[in-house]
């Protein structure tokens, strides 16, 4: 009955928290099953960021279903779930136990029985005692450094799912972070929902914000990459600037979710900055850092968005050009502000037409950028081989492009390698090593 499967839905703070239950279970005598048909205990980390994820994960369920009445395995959600999605599913006995995120450490108990009930601790940081389980052996690596969000942009349900923010001990981060480099890995992402609101203080003298966290991280790993997602534009310092331009490792991009280029929609999603407060901390980045990239992530269709507010947002796509984006139509999140006080009123087809135009903006836009990288010399992480073509190495720049060059004999995985970019797609950068 001991045996677990973790399978992973949604962002890469649920990776961390698999490798943290993963952490939690091993210590408790449980065993790590590599195959989900010889697990007696399968755990869905699910994700509810937006009404598809968790369509994708329903599905997921059912096709898994046999093996309960098969094996008599037990699934349990973990993760993001909205409360809603839980009760259905619990009704509906598709899965015998859930567990929040702030709960982990009691998991042993709901396994054994599901009617437990478990503590919750939110209190101090939850797991700053639990060492992840790496289970994949890989150069790049992520590692939270605050949990939940206090944001309450009306949208969205993380501060639901997550709870109020909490910030990790940053002495015992980048203890972490010196482990993660003992063991090999040559990049670490640090991650949070808004993690320029990272804030830490054990009295009067002694605090860290963010910016002082990214010092402290770049001077104990000086060969180790660092990079940071997400940085809600609200938040972001000129010291964090600063702090980025100052070390060599920390990586020169920044993830910058816009969701909207119309001040009415920014204000109805409570995201606290107007589009003038974006172009001037995109003028700012480009001052303090001149070679940062910039993506985005722009949310389509949210309510009451009329064509002169998508407008907006084309106009401010075509005045910002950035490197690349995340984009994706709105759909109402139950619980939220938006879901309980505004009307869902963008019909679906113009939803997905927004989308469609700003998702070719964007190429038209990857391209323009990637052109810049042309005959240019870039440091790039090699962490394997291309997929599409075995002689050649697949890694990163400092700016988060994907850039692949033909293998020689003296490049290995984990090595930085100067290249210099002969082509591009929209997507990667294809160069040559410099000898
Ligand atoms: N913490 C990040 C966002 C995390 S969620 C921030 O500060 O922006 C990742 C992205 O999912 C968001 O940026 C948003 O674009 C999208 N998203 C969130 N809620 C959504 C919803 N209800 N419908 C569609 N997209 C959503
Ligand atoms: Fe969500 Fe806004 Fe926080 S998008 S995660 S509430 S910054």
């Amino acid at each position: 009955m001991k045996s677990f499967y973790i399978k992973n839905y949604g962002c890469q703070m649920n990776v961390s928290d698999s490798e943290i239950i993963t952490s939690i279970l091993l210590k408790k005598g449980f065993f790590l099953s590599k195959n989900i048909e010889n697990a007696k205990i399968i755990l869905l980390n699910s994700c509810s960021i937006r009404e598809k994820s968790e369509l994708k994960l329903k599905n997921q369920i059912e096709k898994i279903k046999y093996l309960k009445k098969n094996n008599g395995s037990l699934i349990g959600l973990i993760g993001c779930f909205s409360k809603n999605f839980k009760e259905l599913l619990l009704n509906e006995k598709k899965i015998d136990f859930f567990i929040n995120p702030d709960s982990y450490k009691e998991i042993e108990s709901k396994i054994y029985n599901s009617n437990n009930t478990v503590k919750n601790f939110r209190k101090k940081e939850t797991y700053e005692d639990v060492i992840p389980y790496k289970q994949q052996k890989k150069i790049t690596t992520f590692l939270s450094i605050t949990r939940g969000c206090n944001n309450m942009c009306t949208f969205c349900i993380v501060p639901f799912t997550r709870g109020r923010e909490i910030s990790n001990n940053p002495f015992l981060i980048a203890e972490e972070c010196e482990r993660l480099q003992d063991l090999g890995y040559k990049e670490i992402t640090l991650l949070g929902q808004n993690v320029d609101s990272y804030f830490w203080k054990k009295n009067n003298n002694l605090s860290f914000n963010f910016a002082n966290l990214l010092e402290l991280i770049a001077e104990k790993i000086p060969y180790v990459r660092i990079r940071f997602t997400t940085s809600n534009p609200h938040d972001m310092s000129e010291e964090v600037l600063k702090t980025i331009y100052k070390y060599n490792n920390i990586c020169k991009h920044i993830h910058l979710p816009v969701q909207s280029g119309s001040n009415k929609i920014l204000k109805l999603m409570n995201r606290k900055y107007s589009r003038e407060d974006y172009f001037f901390l995109i003028k700012k980045i480009k001052k303090f850092i001149p070679n940062c990239s910039i993506s985005h992530d722009i949310m389509t269709g949210f309510c009451n968005e009329k064509e002169n507010d998508h407008l907006d947002t084309i106009d401010l796509m075509n005045k910002i050009k950035y490197n690349y984006g995340y984009m994706f139509s709105y759909s109402p999140r139950p619980g939220t502000y938006a879901y309980k006080n505004l009307v869902d009123n963008v019909p679906k087809n113009v939803k997905k037409k927004r989308l469609q135009e700003i998702i070719n903006l964007q190429n038209k836009h990857s391209l323009y950028r990637m052109n810049e990288f042309l005959e240019k010399t870039q440091e790039v992480l090699i962490e394997g081989t291309s997929k599409k073509n075995y002689n050649y190495w697949y890694g990163k720049n400092s700016q988060n492009i994907v850039v692949i060059f033909p293998k020689e004999k003296n490049s290995k995985i984990g090595d930085i390698k100067l290249v210099n970019i002969k082509k591009f797609t929209s997507h990667t950068l294809i160069g040559e090593l410099i000898k």
